[in-house]
């Protein structure tokens, strides 16, 4: 990225390599566990996040909350999906394009989805939920009182 002065006005140039302003670098990749996998199964009203035996200690507590936030990997989007940057929103051709950071799209960089759910019930490794829109099989990055 490039900030350049143009008429009076600062703007941001994104360069063929990528980057930040004033030379600033990031980590090209980040590692992230996932900690638990989505089990929707088509018809049902509720969904079910297993977590994996040694993140099952993290779940202390979580029945004080009705309701919780859900990370998800939306792992079935392919590379070129993670290119866009600009959709309809909702897919409504009616409707100009948004950049994908201004919207719930799932296209995006990092196909991350973030949904508050309902807390139906927990059972050891099991929690099921109500309202998560993750498809089956979708890897769960964390959960946050919500
Ligand atoms: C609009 S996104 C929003 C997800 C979340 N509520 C959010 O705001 O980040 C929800 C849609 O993502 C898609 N989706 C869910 N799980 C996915 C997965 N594992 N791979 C690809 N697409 C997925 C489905 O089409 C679902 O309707």
């Amino acid at each position: 990225m490039t900030l350049l002065m143009r008429e009076g006005k600062f703007v941001v140039r994104a360069d063929k390599q990528g980057g930040l302003p004033n030379g600033q670098t990031r980590p090209q990749r980040i590692g992230v566990r996932p900690i638990g996998l989505v089990v929707s199964r088509e018809g049902s009203q509720h969904q079910e996040i297993k977590i994996a035996s040694e993140f099952v200690s993290g779940l202390d507590g979580v029945e004080s909350h009705d309701h919780l936030w859900v990370l998800f990997w939306m792992h079935q989007l392919t590379e070129d999906d993670r290119a866009i940057l600009q959709v309809h929103p909702r897919g409504d051709t009616t409707q100009p394009k948004a950049g994908v950071f201004a919207l719930h799209s799932p296209c995006r960089p990092n196909p991350i989805g973030m949904t508050r759910v309902r807390l139906l019930g927990w059972e050891g490794s099991k929690l099921v939920v109500e309202g998560l829109d993750a498809f089956d099989g979708s890897p769960v990055l964390d959960i946050k009182s919500g």
